[in-house]
């Protein structure tokens, strides 16, 4: 029985809330293992849309245990703010577990976030404002706080009072803000407290009896491998690990235990926020993608910067995460193009780079070296197996998998549940 890692082989936004919430049904327990509310997962289910930030996308699925893991950063006013918009809709939440070790977004974290943003100025990485590069900081830092700290106001107290010491000087002297007094601190931290502590658990030690008995777990990453901390484009990244070896660190299961780890990869390419994108498009091409794709952030609005599919990247992704299976996504995005380029190769300084160069200044400077490959003109978001295609969509879809390093197992027409090409079984 299979525990399954789906992550985002590109810069995010790929369709892995769509990804999770197909195999549904079909599991058990979903871990959001990494990632905080930066993340923004759509769902569409009979007409209806979700957008899914801090809670994992398999909520949404009636049997399934959501499950937030110790890699988490938590925004308790967010996280209660969302299960009671889901609540007002419907949707059974009363399963959700949490991570005692997970931690928390204090609000001293949104605002260094925010000013600290505002203090690179040109640099700045364009982050989601919402703590997470800072929490995550405190958490290596030692000095963050954890879910469990939030059950014993003395050490919760004595914690945020060594937290503060350093962060209103910061605020203070540096930003020029207000200090943060401990009392309004704890305060806030508290105030969900108690409806939080009966979702508390050893969430590895529920997560490995669950393997043990046989059930499936799918693993959703948020973010995606070119913002992975280590893998991405640092230090345009965000903070968490979002590639497969965070999906072990983050929830407590070995990498023993883990079957298949599926890639989410568009059919083009997207970005939100700063940092290199070879294949970005700055013209009419880029614009059309962003149209017709409907580009525009879940979680901040932003319109993403558009690009085409950059083989190159899903190598690097293959690679760094040891994928088993690539779901393509957003096909019918393309539907109408005459002709469509893909990156098979860099050049930077006029030599050719058939793999990801290492350092940095070299990706800065990569150009892409394109592939034509021909397009279709039919409406596919009806096509529910792969022969349903037209021939040349057929075409694009085999070359995308044969310089891509991994099998295209699903191939998705529409944001839709149902719309979804199956070609290999992502839990057999
Ligand atoms: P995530 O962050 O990886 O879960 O992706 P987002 O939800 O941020 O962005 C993906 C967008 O594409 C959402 O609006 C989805 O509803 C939509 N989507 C996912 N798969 C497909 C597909 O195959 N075709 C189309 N047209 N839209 C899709
Ligand atoms: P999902 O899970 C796309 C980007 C931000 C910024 C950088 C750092 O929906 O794919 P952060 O707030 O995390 O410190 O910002 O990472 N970013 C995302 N881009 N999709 C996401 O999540 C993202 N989460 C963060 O735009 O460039
Ligand atoms: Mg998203």
């Amino acid at each position: 029985m299979p525990a399954v890692v789906v992550l985002g082989a590109q810069w995010g936004d790929e369709g892995k809330g769509k990804a999770t919430d197909q195999l549904g049904s079909r599991v058990d327990y979903v871990v959001k293992f990494n990632g905080g509310n930066n993340a923004g997962h759509t769902v569409v289910i009979d007409g209806e849309k979700y957008a899914l930030h801090l809670l994992p996308s398999g909520i949404l699925s009636p049997g399934v245990t959501p499950v937030i893991g110790n890699g988490v950063v938590i925004d308790l006013e967010v996280l209660f703010r969302e299960l009671d918009a889901l609540i007002a809709r419907g949707v059974d939440v009363s399963r959700l577990l949490v991570s005692a070790n997970a931690h928390v977004i204090a609000p001293y974290h949104r605002t260094i976030d925010r000013v600290t943003e505002r203090f690179l100025g040109k640099r700045k990485i364009g982050t989601t404002g919402r703590g997470i590069g800072p929490a995550y900081a405190d958490k290596i830092s030692r000095v963050g706080i954890r879910v469990q700290d939030l059950f014993d106001e003395h050490i919760l107290t004595q914690k945020v009072e060594g937290a503060l010491d350093q962060k209103n000087h910061l605020l203070v002297k540096v930003f020029n803000r207000r200090a943060m007094t401990v009392e309004e601190t704890v305060e806030e931290l508290l105030a969900n407290a108690e409806r939080l502590r009966p979702m508390v658990v050893d969430a590895a030690l529920v997560l490995n009896e669950a393997l043990d008995a046989g059930k499936n777990v799918l693993f959703e990453a948020g973010q995606a491998t070119m913002l992975d901390v280590d893998h991405g484009t640092y230090p345009f990244v965000t903070s968490s690990s979002a590639t497969a070896g965070g999906a072990c660190t983050g929830s407590g299961v070995g990498p023993t235990r883990i079957d298949r780890v599926v890639g989410v990869i568009k059919a083009y390419t997207t970005r939100v926020g700063e940092g290199p994108f070879p294949t970005e498009l700055l013209d009419d091409s880029g614009e059309w993608l962003r149209q017709r794709g409907g580009e525009f952030g879940t979680t901040t609005g932003r319109p993403r910067r558009c690009g085409w599919y950059d083989a190159v990247v899903a190598r690097y992704s293959s690679r760094v995460n040891g994928l088993t299976d690539l779901v393509l996504t957003k096909l019918d995005t393309l539907t109408g193009l005459a002709t469509i380029p893909v990156c098979v190769a860099y050049e930077v300084d006029g030599v050719r780079h058939a793999e990801m160069p290492y350092d940095q200044s070299q990706f800065h400077h990569a150009v892409p070296v394109y592939e034509e490959f021909e397009g279709w003109q039919e409406d596919i978001s009806g096509a529910r197996r792969f022969e349903d295609l037209p021939p040349a969509a057929q075409r694009y879809v085999l070359a995308l998998e044969e310089i891509s390093g991994t099998r295209i197992s699903a191939i998705g027409v529409g944001p839709g549940r149902e719309a979804t090409i199956s070609r290999f079984d992502l839990l057999d």
